[in-house]
């Protein structure tokens, strides 16, 4: 009921997040992958359809469940992400990248179990594509928000990446912070300075990020 009451400043808009990490196969039963469990993309999946959006929410192997009235799109690895992502992203008005992203995958991927010996093992890594970025740079990309997860620095480096991937608003927080854990410290950047969020739980922040990024929507604010 209490939802019916909610302001709707999403209301007619599309919305893409991307949320979880992704899994960059080595053989048959190993992989590569970021610690992530997804709360917070889900949590802005569902904040932005509780604002009124039609949320499509490409999610890596996470264990959460599918927020009320959102199209979850399961995927695996960076690509699969990169791909589903693509085949929906000319029509969103806004794209928010939560997802935990591997930057690197194995150069090969063994179809079979790889046996073990006592030697030194190398695997040899490739970058993958940065979807955020790609989607940033598209001759009219919609409204991106990102993430950055750092460990130290956290302003500075968030500034770096939200000034070299080109977007009007990026969402930062310690790993410290978020890992873990229910609730989160988010200090959302973006041309007019910084929003610092007082700690609370990860749906009470994705709320507050989607209200700024609406706001912001609205009022044409790209960089
Ligand atoms: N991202 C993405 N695709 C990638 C890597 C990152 O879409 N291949 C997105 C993330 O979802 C996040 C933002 O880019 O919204 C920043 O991710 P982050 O890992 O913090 O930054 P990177 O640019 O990968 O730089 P680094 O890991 O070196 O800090
Ligand atoms: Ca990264």
């Amino acid at each position: 009921l209490e939802g019916h009451f909610q302001p709707k400043p999403l209301k007619g808009c599309k919305v893409l997040v991307t949320a979880g990490p992704t899994f960059e196969r080595i053989d048959a039963v190993r992989g590569i992958t970021n610690q992530s469990s997804g709360k917070m993309g889900f949590a802005v999946a569902r904040a932005a359809q509780e604002a009124g959006a039609e949320v499509i929410l490409v999610a890596g192997l996470v264990s959460q469940p599918t927020p009320y009235g959102v199209k979850r799109i399961d995927v695996e690895s960076a690509q699969q992400m990169q791909q589903a992502v693509n085949a929906h992203i000319s029509v969103q008005d806004l794209f928010i990248a939560v997802a935990a992203v591997a930057d690197y995958h194995p150069l090969q991927q063994h179809e079979q179990k790889l046996k073990k010996d006592a030697q030194i093992m190398q695997i040899e890594l490739a970058p993958t594509v940065d979807i955020l970025a790609s989607v940033a740079s598209l001759p009219r990309p919609p409204f991106c928000v990102g993430f950055a997860a750092e460990s130290q620095n956290l302003l500075d480096y968030a500034e770096q990446k939200r000034k070299r991937k080109r977007l009007p608003l990026l969402a930062a927080n310690l790993v410290q912070n978020a890992f873990n854990s229910d609730d989160n410290e988010l200090v959302l950047l973006d041309d007019h300075g910084r929003t610092p969020l007082p700690r609370t739980d990860k749906l009470d922040q994705a709320r507050q990020l989607i209200a700024h990024a609406a706001r912001l929507y609205h009022a044409g604010g790209s960089p």
